[in-house]
């Protein structure tokens, strides 16, 4: 398994025991007593738009990995493929107590073009690699009630391979002022929003499969369609393969994890994020959901097992980061739909799990 990844064995020393250095954890978060150790495994068999990659996944749960990488060897013959949006972040800024809110939100969307240059003016570095403020938008809350008059203005910033919390928020709180001005309000809060829906990914696989099982697949996916409580487990068996990702790359899951979730909801009744149909022969899988995830930037810049996640999956773009955890999250669904649908779960995922064991031993 080592070897399939192309990394220098000394450099697997930073997944041992105790690897990720006390002086580095206690710069990373407060009050540190120690550090966390979770199992950290690579999944395989994927082929993620057209190459070979092993994916790096950090997890507590039994079968998750043997599951990703069964559905995978599964799909391999067209391998998952995937299309992503601009990597484009909002930042909200809160304006309150308007007299006139809808004068308010004319006035900002007059000033759209200078807030915009002042804004890229405190970016210079990330619009040379093409991202930067790309757009304002300005929504009414409310017209009165305990704030008063309430608007907020979305700073729409195509943030690169940062997952740009950092960048969104600082950006936020340097225009506040002048758009508070410019709506005759008070300034209110200035931060992103987790609800990334301008930054989504796509991921499609196709898996050859019996009738019987097509169809009780398809019809699994009909289930979670119609009931959001059956909704929420499926999104759950998603989540599983893309948080085991993320936590194995040094990402802000929880980021991630909010942000599905009200996407999941934004038709106002909670919903998959992923549906399969029997079509064509074929069981054929998609998934869409929001995903802000960074190769430069967090957890990533200090923490040398996230690093070594990134090199094993040969990931410098927060793009490809985004399709392989994806990739991750249809795997572990379909794995997931397949065993209900048939064996049922504890029988079905058990025995992956000691499948594998067996063949990894
Ligand atoms: C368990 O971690 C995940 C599942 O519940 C997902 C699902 O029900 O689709 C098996």
């Amino acid at each position: 398994m080592l070897e399939a990844s192309g990394i220098a064995e000394g450099r697997f020393a930073s997944i041992d025991p105790g690897a990720l250095p006390l002086e580095v954890a206690d710069g990373m978060i407060e009050n540190v007593l120690g550090t966390y150790a979770l199992p950290f495994a690579v999944a395989v068999n994927f082929i993620v738009d057209g190459r070979d990659v092993l994916v790096p996944m950090a997890i507590e749960e039994p079968s998750v990995v043997a599951a990703a990488s069964n559905a995978a060897r599964m799909a391999r013959p067209s391998g998952f493929t995937t299309s992503a949006s601009a990597p484009v972040m909002i930042g909200q800024v809160q304006v309150t107590h308007i007299d006139d809110v809808d004068a308010g939100a004319a006035a900002v969307r007059e000033h759209v073009g200078s807030l915009l240059e002042d804004a890229r003016r405190l970016v210079p570095r990330l619009a040379e690699r093409g991202g930067g403020p790309v757009g304002i938008e300005v929504r009414s809350l409310a017209n009165g009630g305990p704030d008063g008059g309430v608007l907020v203005v979305h700073l729409l910033v195509d943030c690169r391979d940062a997952m740009g919390a950092n960048l969104v928020n600082t950006l936020c709180e340097a225009l506040s002022d002048r758009i508070a001005l410019i709506a005759r309000g008070r300034p209110g809060l200035r931060i992103l929003s987790n609800l990334t829906d301008g930054r989504t990914i796509t991921v499609r696989c196709r898996i050859e499969e019996t009738p019987e099982i097509r169809a009780a697949v398809a019809a699994a996916s009909r289930f979670a369609e119609l009931d959001p409580y059956r909704a929420v487990t499926h999104n759950k068996g998603i989540m599983n393969g893309v948080d085991a990702v993320l936590v194995a790359t040094g990402q802000d899951w929880r980021a991630v994890e909010a942000g599905a979730h009200a996407y999941a909801a934004r038709t106002g009744m909670y919903k998959p994020l992923a549906i399969w149909r029997d079509a064509n022969g074929a069981l054929e899988g998609e998934l869409v959901m929001p995903i802000a995830v960074g190769t430069v930037g967090g957890a990533v810049r200090c923490h040398p097992s996230a690093r070594l996640a990134l090199d094993i999956a040969n990931l410098d773009h927060a793009e490809r980061l985004a399709a392989l955890a994806t990739a991750a999250g249809l795997a572990t669904n379909f794995a997931a739909l397949r065993a209900l649908a048939t064996e049922g779960i504890q029988r079905g995922h058990m025995a992956l799990h000691a499948r594998a064991k067996v063949s990894n031993a």
